[in-house]
């Protein structure tokens, strides 16, 4: 490893550090009868969690819970956290950035400080300084942008699949969806080919740290400090690049950008690299393997969908998106007294929103249990509740997931998904690898 930081640069986002508010009535809560900080808990896949989160719902919306069971790097002060379990507490937490905040962090689970400089860039600021460097990398995010690479998302989307199908049983993670994400993000950042497959295995890792399976014995935190240095690393090379050659490209663009009259430094243009690599690549994957899951699993709603493809595939997206439900996990911070549905929350409170119970509740989704292309309207919180982290990649996202169904619907239409091997984690409800028969019908 080549990279270091100086202390300047590692206080990139250090606003709140002086005023971390704090309460003591926290240590001194009972925690919830319902324990959901337990390992077993989260080594569960969703619809085991869906029964317990049910419960909640109807029980006891806003509980308080043990801190997490096995944290990477465990705060014998953590005094524990406040679970938010319906969809409109979740919005309301989403979006009242005056009370909740990202500063403090946003993971659920407790990782190493100098990741959380590493990899989450804006996602764990609040503004001023949120807003003005969201601004800078959401001019390759309008909507007119997207339009711009549709064309370039369909024709890459049309080879990948077309080289899968050369063969009859492949490994859809591995084969078809892992590539599309690495691509585009890729060309986003202007990452040369040989050294997008590093990028997207560091970001895989920086996500990794739960699963035994992944992590195969390394320290988690290790692991993830590792992988977001792998990353710096290469940004802090292609930076050096763009600065004697500019390109068409996102890191130019940040390269030359200026926040209060000053450049980012190599390390701010790191993590936003480092955020956006896991952000970009990991989510739509699993999107889609659990959609073409669900596609095998209800041959009905398969049928519906092909049958006028142009017409349906976005409604049936939302669907796909809401059903996968992949990111499980997000925190805040309460900086201000606030009531959330009846419970008193107080400031230095943690607050953590599960997102895979909101898709779920009831009060805004009848049967959720249905896999529904046709379910409407689709309010799902898979991109966040609102507010100003709302999912900068959306519209990205809902591209990629065209372009590729699409392909599979012309080139594979047949194909059966099997039993997927799933991560296990309290942040990414992930597909590591699944069994996936190209075309029965060949
Ligand atoms: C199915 C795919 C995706 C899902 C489920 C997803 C989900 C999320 C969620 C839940 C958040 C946090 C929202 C909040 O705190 O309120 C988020 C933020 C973010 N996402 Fe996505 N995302 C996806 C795809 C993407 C893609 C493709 C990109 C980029 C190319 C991306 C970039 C971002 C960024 C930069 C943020 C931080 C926004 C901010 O803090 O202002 N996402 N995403």
């Amino acid at each position: 490893m080549t990279t270091s930081f100086d202390d300047t640069e590692l206080s990139f986002d250090d606003d709140n550090e002086d005023i971390v508010p704090t309460n003591d009535v926290a240590a001194t809560r009972d925690y919830d009868d319902i324990n959901i900080s337990s390992d077993a808990f989260w080594s569960q896949d969703a619809p085991a969690r869906e029964v317990v989160f049910r419960e909640l719902r109807e029980k006891r919306p806003v509980t308080w819970q043990r801190p997490i069971e096995s944290a990477v790097v465990p705060d014998p002060d953590d005094p524990g956290f406040w679970a938010v379990v319906k969809h409109k507490d979740i919005v309301e937490v989403s979006q009242r950035n005056d009370v909740f905040v990202s500063g403090y962090g946003v993971m659920f689970d407790l990782l190493p400080p100098m990741l959380l400089e590493m990899a989450m860039a804006f996602l764990a600021m609040d503004n001023p300084k949120h807003d003005k460097l969201r601004k800078l990398v959401s001019a390759a995010f309008t909507p007119k942008q997207i339009r711009k690479i549709d064309a370039d998302i369909a024709s890459r989307a049309k080879r990948i699949v077309a080289e899968a199908a050369k063969k009859d049983d492949i490994d859809f993670v591995a084969d078809i969806s892992r590539h599309l994400p690495i691509e585009m993000f890729g060309d986003m950042f202007g990452i040369p080919d040989e050294l997008r497959a590093t990028v997207a295995h560091a970001a895989d890792e920086v996500v990794a740290w739960a699963d035994p399976e992944l992590l195969a014995g390394r320290d988690a935190a290790e692991v993830q400090v590792e992988a977001a240095l792998v990353i710096h690393d290469i940004a802090e090379k292609l930076i050096a690049e763009r600065r004697a050659e500019p390109a068409d490209d996102l890191l130019t663009n940040l390269v030359n950008a200026e926040v209060d009259g000053e450049h980012l430094t190599d390390f701010e243009i790191g993590a936003v690299m480092t955020l956006m690599a896991v952000a970009a690549t990991d989510t739509t994957r699993h999107t889609a393997s659990f959609a073409v899951k669900a596609l095998t699993d209800f041959p009905e709603q398969r049928a519906w969908l092909w049958e006028d493809y142009g017409a349906r595939i976005n409604p049936a997206i939302e669907e796909f998106l809401r059903y996968a439900s992949v990111v499980l996990t997000f925190r805040r911070t309460a900086i201000a007294e606030h009531t959330l549905n009846g419970q008193p929350i107080l400031p230095g409170d943690k607050v953590v929103m599960m997102y895979g119970s909101g898709n779920w509740d009831t009060d805004v989704f009848t049967d959720p249990d249905k896999f529904d292309l046709q379910r409407s309207p689709n309010p799902h919180v898979v991109f966040g509740g609102g507010g100003v982290h709302f999912c900068l990649g959306n519209q990205l996202a809902k591209s990629m997931l065209r372009s590729l169904f699409r392909e599979l619907h012309e080139q594979m239409p047949d194909f059966v998904a099997g039993e997927p091997n799933l991560m296990k984690t309290n942040f990414m409800r992930g597909v590591i690898s699944l069994p996936f028969k190209t075309n029965v019908r060949k």
